[in-house]
């Protein structure tokens, strides 16, 4: 049988685009934010010691056990306020089916992560985008009128926020929660790198849910993400989270390296430096506008054509992310800091596709 199968397809999604990453094969990559260095050699080493252990004949976890409790030393959290995700990514989906129905809006200051929005049209979704004012900041005030004309259940803050890399004000996201009459999602993704949080804010806001990833720190391809939350809500996640969504060799890697932070820390703290540096060289550059970053990355906008030095920086090995599809981020590039020798040849690559 042959069917048409365009037909069959849901009508929200036949309008989606895949979410589309630039590859590069051999050239250093600094576009999707994260750490540029492997794990620490003593965590591999201690994870190849312990492989041998491991049944991977069997199914893992499905409570992640060990990985919480690591979760819980570092963050002071109990574990019935902790969920693992395949991703951090994969809770924002979860967040979204428990809280909103089909036709619900959700808001969000834009331009933010786009995964908010784009996971929110595949489910029939209105996502609702609340301008950021010209130093990437909000006013509560402005936030919970569109919420409320809106109807909205949920809203979305990233903290620091991606691609612009800030925080936003403190005073404005306390403001939402304390007001928004719905849940109000914080994700820290980036909290390594801005060491700030609203987790003390949970002891006194059931609607706040904060969500982490270990992806920026080292583990992107393990998929390890993690929220924070009311154990109310956690348990309405693990009513729909899939049982085995966080596998054996995920969760153990990610127990470890949370056991023992202190490499990951010096990695951070050597990250945070090079970030000053790369900040300071390309805001010396006349063509160039630098945007303050509290996170991993940096967002700089290009006098002229920002996408003509995005395929520059290509064709000589380095690939960052071109952002300028966003009407706010015209000529607007994101850079991962990334180690000093990558840092250094995208900072030549600048100066001569620029001069
Ligand atoms: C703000 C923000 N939230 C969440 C994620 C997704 O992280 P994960 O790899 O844990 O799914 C990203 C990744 O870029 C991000 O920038």
């Amino acid at each position: 049988m042959r069917i048409d199968l365009e037909t069959l397809v849901q009508q929200n999604i036949k309008n989606l685009q895949a979410y589309r990453v630039e590859d590069l094969k051999d050239g250093i990559k600094l576009h999707a934010n994260e750490n540029p260095y492997p794990p620490p050699a003593e965590l591999i080493e201690a994870f190849r010691a312990r492989l041998a252990e491991f049944q991977l004949n069997r199914y893992p976890d499905p409570e992640c056990r060990g990985l919480k409790d690591a979760i819980a030393q570092r963050t002071g959290r109990p574990a019935e306020q902790l969920v693992i995700g395949n991703g951090s990514d994969e809770l924002i989906q979860i967040l979204l089916q428990i809280f909103c129905g089909p036709g619900d809006a959700i808001v969000f200051p834009d331009p933010t992560f786009a995964m908010y929005s784009l996971i929110a049209r595949g489910m029939g979704l209105e996502p609702v985008p609340v301008p950021l004012d010209e130093r990437w900041d909000f006013k509560a005030e402005d936030l919970l009128a569109a919420a409320a004309s809106h109807d909205a259940r949920l809203v979305f803050l990233s903290y620091p926020n991606n691609p612009t890399g800030n925080c936003f004000s403190r005073s404005e996201i306390q403001t939402v929660v304390e007001q928004f009459p719905g849940i109000v999602v914080l994700d820290e993704a980036y909290h390594d790198f801005a060491r700030q949080s609203f987790i003390d804010e949970m002891a006194e806001h059931n609607n706040l849910v904060v969500l982490r990833s270990l992806s920026k720190i080292g583990l992107a391809g393990l998929r390890v993400g993690y929220a924070i939350a009311d154990p109310f809500t956690v348990g309405e996640i693990n009513k729909i989270r899939l049982p085995y969504n966080s596998n054996t060799v995920s969760q153990a890697f990610a127990e470890q390296l949370l056991r023992d932070f202190s490499p990951v820390e010096r990695q951070i703290g050597v990250i945070l430096k090079e970030r000053e540096r790369l900040a300071e060289e390309l805001s010396a550059h006349p063509k160039l506008t630098v945007f303050p970053s509290d996170s991993n990355f940096i967002l700089f906008r290009v006098e002229g054509n920002g996408r003509s030095l995005f395929e520059a920086l290509m064709a000589g090995g380095v690939l960052v992310r071109d952002l300028s599809a966003h009407p706010r981020l015209n000529h607007c590039l994101r850079v991962t800091v990334g180690t000093r020798e990558e840092n250094d040849q995208f900072l030549a690559q600048v100066r001569k596709a620029l001069a």
